[in-house]
C-alpha cells in the first residue's frame, strides 16, 4: 500500500492547498494531512480548527486523513511507518527552502523519509496562507483563495478582534 503524508501549517487550508490534496490522494492508496502544532503561539486559528477545516475539505476523499503533529516531521512519520512526504511548490522561490528542509529530512532521518513535490496548479500558484490573512483582514475579496466555510470563518476571526 503506497501511503504519504502532506505537513503543513494550513493556518487556514487555501485552495492551493487542496489542489496538491487532490491531485497526491490520487497517486497514493492513503494520504494523511498532518498539521504542525505550531510552537510559536501565532497561527490565527487553532490545531483543531485546522484539522476541522481539512475534514470538511477532505470529506469527498476517502482516502485522505487528517492529523495533526507536533515536533519532527521525521519521527511523526517513523511513528506511522510513513517513507514519503508531498509538498507543493508554487514558484522558484518556494524551492530553496523545500529543498532545505527535505534534506534536512533525509539525514535527521537516516533516508527514511522522503520528499516529492508537486508543482501547484498555475491557478494557485500566488496563493498563500499568509496573503490570505491579510487580505481577510483588510476586509478584502477572498472567494476565489478559499473555500465559503473558510472564509465565513476568516471574517468572524476578524470581525471579533
Ligand atoms: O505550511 P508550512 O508552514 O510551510 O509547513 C512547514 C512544515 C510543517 C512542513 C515544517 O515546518 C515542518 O515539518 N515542521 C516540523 C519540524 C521539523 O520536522 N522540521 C524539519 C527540520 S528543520
Amino acid at each position: 500500500m503506497k501511503r504519504a503524508v502532506y505537513p503543513g501549517s494550513f493556518d487556514p487550508m487555501t485552495y492551493g492547498h487542496l489542489d496538491i490534496i487532490r491531485r497526491s490522494a490520487e497517486m497514493f492508496d492513503e494520504l494523511i494531512v498532518a498539521v504542525l502544532v505550531n510552537q510559536q503561539k501565532n497561527a490565527l486559528f487553532s490545531v483543531d480548527e485546522r484539522v476541522k477545516i481539512l475534514q470538511e475539505a477532505t470529506k469527498d476523499l476517502p482516502n485522505v486523513k487528517v492529523d495533526f503533529f507536533s515536533g519532527l516531521l521525521i519521527n511523526y512519520a517513523a511513528e506511522h511507518g510513513l517513507h514519503v512526504a508531498v509538498r507543493g511548490l508554487r514558484a522558484i522561490t518556494d524551492f530553496e527552502y523545500e529543498l532545505q528542509l527535505s534534506q534536512t529530512n533525509r539525514m535527521l532521518s537516516d533516508g527514511a523519509l522522503d520528499t516529492i513535490f508537486l508543482n501547484t496548479s498555475l491557478q494557485y500558484s500566488y496563493l498563500s496562507s499568509s496573503s490570505v490573512k491579510e487580505i481577510a483582514s483588510f476586509g478584502g475579496d477572498i472567494s476565489q483563495c478559499v473555500p465559503d466555510y473558510v472564509e465565513a470563518r476568516l471574517r468572524e476571526k476578524f470581525q471579533s478582534r
